[in-house]
């Protein structure tokens, strides 16, 4: 009745952004993204214990965040459990760590359970949790699936490409600032959704760049999927800026870093943003330019510099 699962967080480089189904947790559209090594996320979970107990490294969990993690367990089994999750990146790294976590969650709930992996039946799950988090079962290259089912049966990630595919692609986590963002992803996205006019030309467009993100980086073509990345966070970014009250998650050392990122390839430099719901780029490069862009970084101010790889499958560690 006990299991531990281990999970790598995902960048997305065509975003979701947007619920059809705020309590499913559905999209408007398809996603894409790449699990990030040596980042992860290792959870217990013991079924059968008096009531339920969330310890997120080392604290108690308090809350929404208790809440989510309680109503994930619910889902698979009607018994208490005790869940002791840690990460092994700091919040320091500027990535959110809730989709290895509930993807982690997810695995091991359903191995402490006694059920057999299922990597469609946990993407599932981990959905339920948190959305990002259904493309961090499987390692690699991973689309969630928008789907058209209402009850969701249809809407879970698929792996694409396996962590082995591209080894010299290069994802560097660069903080640049430190401020928290005011307005969390759930509630950017539904206020880009309620409010936006760019909204369902954002939808449209984001489910187009699906297959040729895909495309870009089976071919391995740094480029091609660098300029997918950037024009694809900048319309997700345009959407919410678009929303009233408009939504900025960008600083002006956001800025600075994609000014400068340009000047990079200027100089033959291949490197390439992607951001998510906060101020903090994630760069994309080859092994052969790590080590100049990360330079390049730290000169710009980045308080850390995380380099990533693509990180393979979530797994089961202890049964
Ligand atoms: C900008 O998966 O954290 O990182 O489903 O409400 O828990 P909820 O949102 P979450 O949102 C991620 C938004 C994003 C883009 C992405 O990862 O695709």
């Amino acid at each position: 009745m006990k299991a531990t699962a281990t999970a790598h967080p995902n960048i997305a480089l065509v975003k979701y952004w947007g619920k059809r189904d705020e309590a499913l947790i559905l999209p408007h559209q398809s996603s894409l993204s790449v699990t990030l090594a040596p980042l992860s996320v290792t959870t217990t979970v013991e079924w059968g214990i008096g009531r339920d107990e969330v310890s997120i490294n080392g604290e108690p969990a308090r809350g929404s965040e208790l809440d989510r993690v309680v109503a994930m367990l619910r889902l698979v089994r009607s018994q208490p459990a005790r869940v002791v999750s840690h990460g092994n990146f700091p919040k320091a790294a500027g990535l959110a760590s809730s989709a290895a976590g509930f993807a982690a969650l997810a695995v091991a709930a359903r191995a402490a359970a006694g059920l057999p992996r299922d990597v469609r039946a946990e993407s599932t799950l981990a959905r339920q949790g948190s959305g990002s988090a259904c493309r961090s079962i499987q390692g690699g290259v991973c689309i969630w699936h928008r789907g058209t089912a209402t009850d969701g049966v249809d809407s879970y990630a698929t792996q694409e490409l396996k962590a082995d595919h591209w080894p010299e692609l290069r994802l560097l986590v660069a903080m640049v600032s430190r401020e928290e963002k005011e307005v969390k992803s759930r509630d950017g996205m539904r206020s880009a959704v309620e409010t936006s006019p760019y909204y369902e030309a954002w939808t449209r467009d984001a489910e187009e760049e699906v297959p040729r993100a895909l495309a870009a980086l089976y071919a391995k073509d740094l480029k091609a999927i660098g300029e997918i990345a950037e024009k694809n966070a900048w319309r997700m970014h345009a959407t919410s800026l678009a929303a009233d009250p408009p939504l900025c998650y960008l600083k002006p050392q956001t800025l600075e870093v994609i000014a400068a990122l340009q000047g990079l390839r200027r100089d033959g430099v291949p490197a390439y943003f992607t951001l998510d719901a906060g101020p903090n780029p994630v760069v994309l490069t080859d092994a052969k330019h790590e080590a100049a862009v990360e330079a390049a970084l730290v000169k710009l101010g980045a308080s850390s510099v995380v380099r990533c790889v693509p990180g393979g499958d979530a797994t089961v560690t202890f049964e």
